[in-house]
């Protein structure tokens, strides 16, 4: 077994000690996690691990989800653990929250960080994209006619809070309109690169475009913001605990996700990153003592909150260990591209993500010539209780399928099923 393979192995060992180690897991929990236990090495296709993790969930037996993209449901031992600390929690409010509860958020801190291939003082732990990225956004010292450059097909949050600066602050946006999917690093940077200017501070970077699923070459564009020496929002929400890449390899200044989405943590979770000698000059959304720390913790005065949520987050991190980022990225392209190459021989197929791993994962969008998405979203549902998201966003129309680790392959076979049986009505 190669070095790489054996530091797996025993990081998914550790981790699946410290979720059974808990003592307040159900047998079904402890079952399924000995059960994923038992298959260490197994691979992208190997169903039999993959069932096992299936039973780590508890998914509804008469639905097939494939809008893991809005949210992803949470593993049985994140659920249990969120259980354990709100029952913590209100034996005795102030005493569980914020004498005991309140100290683990350190821990929690580090074990992201690790993840994310940075350092703890680096992270602040907040509820989701929305804030964290919205922190950067609204925190950032720009003045009238500064200006930023962002894409058509960025998600509508963040498109808000930009032009909510513009309009209050005179900030300018400058727009590009991508064409997609692309699958040349070349295409996306000389579209970024032709909207800067002498006045560019910042470029806003969705990293996975979430109504398609494209992936945008962060590491590039944090390289092209070098040359022009202006900085990068990289907005994660859908590719931290996705697939694998280390923050300080792609560069970006700031970065913010859900780690409700790919890592299942608990809903109401998120993370933003800043690069240490960013932290003194962005202001916190909600206000600290001092806005000008350069202590990353100036960005958690969210007042009393769910600390049930934030401690879960740790055993979200130990849960995704059991299966790994690598193991997950490929599980995940497996999946999108096993039920895209059945599909693609139905008549009027046309899909809007590429099936290679540099520029999509999980994440895909889909149409069939001459029909209406809307009505075939809901045939899905009505006649196959598939439930999937018509995406009508700037110029893109599709239907967006997103599977995630739960997701079993026979899903996709009645999944494709219900397209043939659409294209017959
Ligand atoms: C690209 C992108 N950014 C930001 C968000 C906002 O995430 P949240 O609702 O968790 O704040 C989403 C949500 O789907 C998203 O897809």
């Amino acid at each position: 077994m190669n070095k790489r393979r054996f530091f797996l192995r025993q990081v998914a060992h550790t981790s699946a000690g410290v979720l059974l180690g808990s003592s307040f897991l159900s047998a079904a929990t402890r079952n399924a996690l000995t059960g994923m236990a038992t298959f260490p090495d197994a691979g992208a296709d190997d169903d039999t691990f993959w069932e096992q993790v299936k039973q780590a969930y508890t998914v509804n037996a008469n639905m097939i989800n494939l809008n893991n993209g809005g949210v992803s449901p949470q593993p049985r031992a994140v659920q249990e653990a969120v259980e354990h600390y709100n029952r913590l929690s209100n034996e005795t409010p102030s005493y569980y929250m914020w004498r005991i509860l309140d100290q683990g958020r350190e821990p929690v801190r580090d074990k992201l960080a690790a993840l994310a291939g940075c350092s703890p003082e680096e992270i602040a732990i907040n509820r989701n994209s929305s804030e964290a990225l919205e922190t950067v956004i609204f925190g950032l010292p720009l003045k009238a006619g500064d200006e930023v450059v962002l894409t058509k097909q960025d998600y509508p949050n963040m498109i808000n809070a930009w032009k909510q600066r513009e309009h209050r602050d005179g900030i300018v946006l400058k727009w590009i309109n991508l064409e997609l999917p692309i699958e040349d690093e070349k295409t996306i940077v000389d579209a970024f690169a032709s909207a800067i200017t002498p006045r560019t501070r910042i470029l806003h970077v969705t990293h996975m475009i979430n109504w398609t699923g494209q992936i945008l070459p962060a590491k590039a564009l944090s390289q092209l913001a070098a040359q022009h020496g202006i900085e990068v929002l990289l907005d994660a929400a859908h590719t931290f605990a996705h697939f694998p890449y280390d923050i300080k390899d792609l560069g970006v200044t700031y970065m913010g996700t859900s780690l409700h989405k790919w890592l299942c943590a608990p809903f109401g979770s998120g993370m933003l990153y800043i690069q240490k000698d960013k932290i003194g000059k962005i202001y916190p959304l909600l206000a600290a003592p001092d806005p000008t720390s350069e202590d990353i913790r100036k960005f958690e005065n969210l007042g009393t909150r769910s600390f049930a949520i934030e401690q879960g987050i740790g055993h979200a991190v130990e849960f995704h260990h059991m299966i790994g980022t690598e193991r997950k990225g490929k599980r995940l392209h497996y999946l999108k591209n096993y039920w895209v190459e059945q599909a693609q021989s139905i008549p009027g197929f046309q899909l809007h993500t590429s099936l290679k791993p540099e520029w999509g994962c999980a994440l895909s969008n889909f149409s069939l010539e001459g029909r209406d998405i809307g009505d075939l979203s809901s045939f899905l549902y009505n006649k196959y209780k598939v439930h999937t998201v018509p995406i009508n966003w700037e110029n893109i129309h599709g239907i967006r399928v997103t599977p995630n680790v739960y997701t079993a392959t026979r899903d996709l076979d009645r999944f494709v099923e219900g397209i043939w049986a659409y294209t017959k009505t």
